[in-house]
């Protein structure tokens, strides 16, 4: 389906071409006077010195030319040289009955159908998941459900961190404690246990453990360096172990990412492209990108045109280990190779961006990405407390994520319970809490842009009023409430359809609702899920304003209040589709 905005343009650069000025002019925007008028052109201020004429007098020539469309109910060339518009009640009418009966809205499916990778999450495994991890997760499954609404071919991969030091650090703190293992009998050459020698709750304490001691034990972090470079380089006890490490750490993310809503398509790591790196260190030397530094191995990045040192982008370090940067290299070859990607999108915290931006040059250079493939890096800003400082728990240490989730849902619990609704059953209240809780969570961190800093205020988010997640879901809950009791009263929600507006909140929730489409096209562009929540916003309170200045339920002509029923459906399903593309539910009830 077009766009509102553009059929409206339509109408307008008709009439600039119909009186002799350039039909280009006739661009239309929402109105920033909404006192004054629905739709506005500011086009006759543009053409002014072109065609040597008053601004005003363009305008009014165009004003004329519209006298009798059916488009617009009022247009008014308004000085200096605004052409004010409001549109016929029959046009909105028509217009988002049409988009009540398309399949999403009338959103057309992309011309080419693109395939895209989000990188997102990224947990680094045996570390507790905490909070940082929390915004790649909710962004980036945001970001994924709006590119896939959008008609394409979307690829959630987790990235995990798999492959690093601190899976050393794991091995030798396990080997201090129980040398006795049969991981490190070096002569053993059976198959080793199924079961893991250590429990999630064991790996949690083991990894901080044995990273604080790295930290001032210079022997033992040699081991742990050593124990790495043994693993990666295939000594069978150490990869049976970490095995252990990834199965027990990902069954427990696993439950974590459930709870949060959010779904990976790969759960594939850096470890995953260990193999691919040899062929691809020939393939750079070979090609002369890459040259010794230093004993290291690198590839220069920098450019012309750059107003800031970007340093060499390093392959191999001087002792032959691989790097952060060699695996994210790799997982560019093999992607390209497995699914030939036409976007990759990195969902990661932005301070690491001039990491990005020299993943990105070495792989266009070293043409390891496809000239066509697009790297974006959709950076987000800092999850802060109330005192502006990085969020941490009350004792001032890292915040795991479950505890922060667990406190938020047994708040919303408490608050739930303390309502009025007491022949509710235990497990729904819990049931809704969770949804509540969520909704909180992910709105406050969506609704604000991405790359900014913000304050996580629990307080603030699962306030049932203002800009919150809540707020949305009770708008819901209070539409879904008055359907039902439509229903109970005899009415029947598969026979109701549009009527024009009866009154002017009426006539702006259909503005709000035909504007979908232009929302989510650039939501979808600028990966910016944080217009989806605004456009929510704007949604809950045009709706609301109709609910308390409209009789709904009590209206006593019923084609009338068939019509205004139709209109709450559509509501309905469009906050509904908003809020999943968002990542989170309504209840029944609150
Ligand atoms: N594991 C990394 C971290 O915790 C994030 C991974 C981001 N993705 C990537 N392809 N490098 O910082």
């Amino acid at each position: 389906m077009e766009k509102i905005l553009d059929l409206i343009a339509k109408e307008v650069k008709a009439a600039f071409d119909a009186a002799g000025y350039d039909q280009e002019l006739g661009r239309v925007t929402v109105s920033n006077r909404p006192d004054l008028c629905e739709y506005q052109c500011n086009g006759a201020m543009a053409g002014a010195k072109k065609y040597k004429k008053a601004p005003l007098m363009i305008a009014e020539d165009v004003a004329a030319q519209l006298k009798d469309s059916r488009v617009f109910s009022h247009v008014e060339a308004a000085a200096p040289g605004f052409l004010n518009l409001k549109v016929t009640e029959a046009f909105l009418t028509g217009y988002v009955s049409k988009m009540s009966g398309s399949e999403k809205f009338g959103v057309a499916l992309p011309e080419h159908k693109k395939t895209i990778i989000i990188d997102y999450g990224g947990p680094n495994v045996a570390k507790p998941l905490h909070v940082g991890h929390l915004r790649s997760a909710i962004i980036g499954e945001s970001v994924k459900r709006i590119a896939r609404y959008m008609g394409h071919r979307v690829i959630g991969d987790i990235h995990l961190g798999d492959w690093g030091l601190q899976m050393g650090l794991i091995i030798t703190e396990l080997k201090e404690r129980q040398p006795q293992l049969v991981y490190f009998d070096e002569n053993y050459k059976g198959e080793y246990p199924q079961e893991a020698p250590f429990t999630i709750a064991e790996l949690e304490e083991i990894y901080p453990t044995a990273s604080s001691r790295s930290k001032t034990d210079e022997a033992y972090k040699e081991k742990a360096m050593e124990a790495t470079y043994r693993l990666q380089s295939g000594v069978r006890g150490y990869r049976a172990l970490w095995q252990h490490i990834i199965a027990v750490s990902v069954a427990d993310l696993k439950k974590n990412y459930e709870r949060l809503h959010v779904e990976f398509d790969l759960w594939k790591g850096e470890s995953d492209v260990h193999d691919r790196i040899p062929g691809m260190v020939a393939y750079l030397k070979e090609q002369g990108y890459a040259h010794e530094s230093d004993g290291a191995l690198v590839v220069d990045v920098k450019e012309e045109t750059d107003t800031k040192e970007i340093p060499p982008c390093m392959i191999l370090k001087s002792d032959g280990a691989s790097l952060y940067n060699t695996t994210d290299l790799a997982t560019i070859m093999e992607r390209m190779e497995e699914q030939k990607p036409d976007e990759i999108i990195y969902v990661v915290d932005k301070r690491q961006e001039l990491y990005f931006e020299q993943v990105f040059r070495c792989a266009r250079k070293t043409k390891l990405a496809g000239a066509e493939t697009k790297l974006r890096f959709l950076g987000f800003g800092t999850m802060n407390g109330k005192d502006g400082r990085p969020f941490k728990t009350r004792e001032g240490g890292v915040m795991r994520l479950e505890t922060l989730i667990g406190d938020i849902n047994e708040g919303m619990y408490q608050r739930i319970r303390a309502g009025e609704n007491t022949e509710v059953s235990e497990e729904e209240v819990r049931r809704t809490a969770e949804q509540v809780a969520l909704a909180a969570v992910k709105y406050g961190d969506l609704s604000n842009q991405a790359s900014k800093d913000y304050i996580f205020d629990v307080e603030k988010f699962s306030s049932s009023e203002g800009d919150t997640g809540p707020y949305i879901l009770y708008t819901l809950v209070r539409i879904k409430s008055i359907l039902r009791k439509y229903e109970q009263q005899g009415g029947d929600l598969a026979t109701v359809s549009l009527r024009e507006a009866g009154n002017a909140s009426e006539k702006e929730l259909m503005m709000e609702l035909a504007g979908f489409q232009a929302m989510i096209e650039s939501a979808y562009e600028e990966l910016a899920p944080h217009k989806i929540c605004a456009y929510l916003y704007n949604l809950a309170n045009a709706f609301n304003r109709v609910y308390h200045s409209t009789m709904i339920l009590t209206e006593a002509d019923e084609e009338k209040k068939a019509g205004l029923i139709a209109l709450l459906m559509l509501t309905k399903d469009m906050l509904e589709t908003c809020i999943d593309l968002l990542g989170f539910s309504a209840p029944e009830w609150m």
